[in-house]
């Protein structure tokens, strides 16, 4: 009998070819496997599922999953998927690591410097036909050079960041769960902020890069705007409910901060509507990975560690299983 496999929508084709080689696989529509009720009534019938950060894989999909071996998530951020049920179930998790750091912090900068530089605001006048000639005062925006940014989470993304913004003249600080190594700590002339608190009031600019966990969700609230300095910009490339939407909508229409990047939404895709109309906001749709190099290196990993457990390859062997 051979095993099958779920991938709840279609992604790069090569990947799909190569799990096809192995196993009989099904390719769900985009959109359909967007809830929990979707996802009980198919799981039954699959030996492994490979999902997207869309996707709820909770204890419920899980304990229905009577053959399921390996979830294997199409991103590195885990938080669609119920860790503890899974180790209970004995079913083996999979995660992207380290493929997509230098392309979501391409994205990461690629936001801050549309947001410093009012880039979209700038080509929507340019756009409006009111171009009317060189402007001494229009569209100034922060210089980078100089600044200080903040790294919330400084893991393989948050590096990646920290070694783009130095290249930009950009003082580094980071408050991570734990200090990293003090050679990398001089390689990007990092400091490591012990209290987020502190990180924000020291920041120009703030660039959550960290995991959604019950630690980090809403680390980001009013309060912690309100210690921002009232020119800093916020950038958030790692996700939504990190921030607390509604705080920020308040402080970016007060004036509290001075701007945000965001590639990631409270609830995705829905963006908060007070975001959409909120002054100095470059927003994007959960695009950090995408490009061809790095979505096909996504679906490649996570195809990896679906072949390489239902080979009965050993976990250590699998670099990309979660270990909690
Ligand atoms: C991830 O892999 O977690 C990213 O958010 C996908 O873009």
């Amino acid at each position: 009998m051979s095993y099958r496999v779920l991938i709840t929508e279609p992604i790069v084709e090569s990947v799909i070819q190569k799990l096809e080689e192995h196993f009989k696989v099904e390719v769900g529509e985009r959109g359909q496997f967007y809830d929990e009720a979707s996802l009980l009534e198919v799981i039954g019938d699959f030996d492994a599922l490979l999902p997207m950060l869309s996707s709820p894989v909770t204890d419920k999909v899980l304990n229905a999953g009577n053959r399921l071996k390996v979830v294997a998530n199409h991103a590195v951020g885990y938080n669609n998927v119920d860790i503890e049920a899974a180790q209970q179930a004995g079913i083996k998790v999979a995660n992207t690591p380290g493929v997509l750091s230098e392309s979501s912090a391409d994205c990461a900068m690629a936001l801050l410097l549309a947001t410093a530089r009012k880039i979209v605001e700038a080509q929507d006048f340019l756009y409006e036909g009111k171009f009317d000639g060189w402007d001494p005062l229009s569209f100034l925006g922060m210089e980078l050079n100089g600044k200080t940014m903040g790294i919330f989470g400084m893991g393989r993304i948050g590096k990646a960041v920290a070694r783009r913004a130095k290249g930009f003249g950009i003082s580094i600080l980071y408050h991570n769960r734990n200090r990293v190594e003090k050679e990398l700590e001089q390689e990007l002339d990092a400091e490591y902020i012990p209290k987020l608190e502190t990180l924000a009031e020291r920041a120009d600019i703030l660039s959550l890069n960290c995991p959604l966990t019950d630690e980090t969700h809403h680390a980001i609230d009013a309060e912690m705007l309100k210690r921002m300095p009232s020119h800093a910009l916020l950038i958030n490339t790692a996700r939504g409910p990190v921030v607390d939407e509604e705080a920020l909508a308040e402080a970016l229409h007060n004036g509290e901060i001075g701007g945000a990047g965001l590639d990631v939404f409270e609830e995705e895709p829905e963006v908060h509507p007070r975001l959409l109309t909120a002054p100095n906001c470059v927003l994007t749709p959960h695009i950090a990975s995408a490009t061809h190099e790095t979505r096909k290196a996504i679906g490649m990993l996570a195809a990896n560690a679906i072949i390489g457990v239902l080979d009965g390859t050993p976990d250590e062997q699998i670099p990309n299983l979660v270990h909690v």
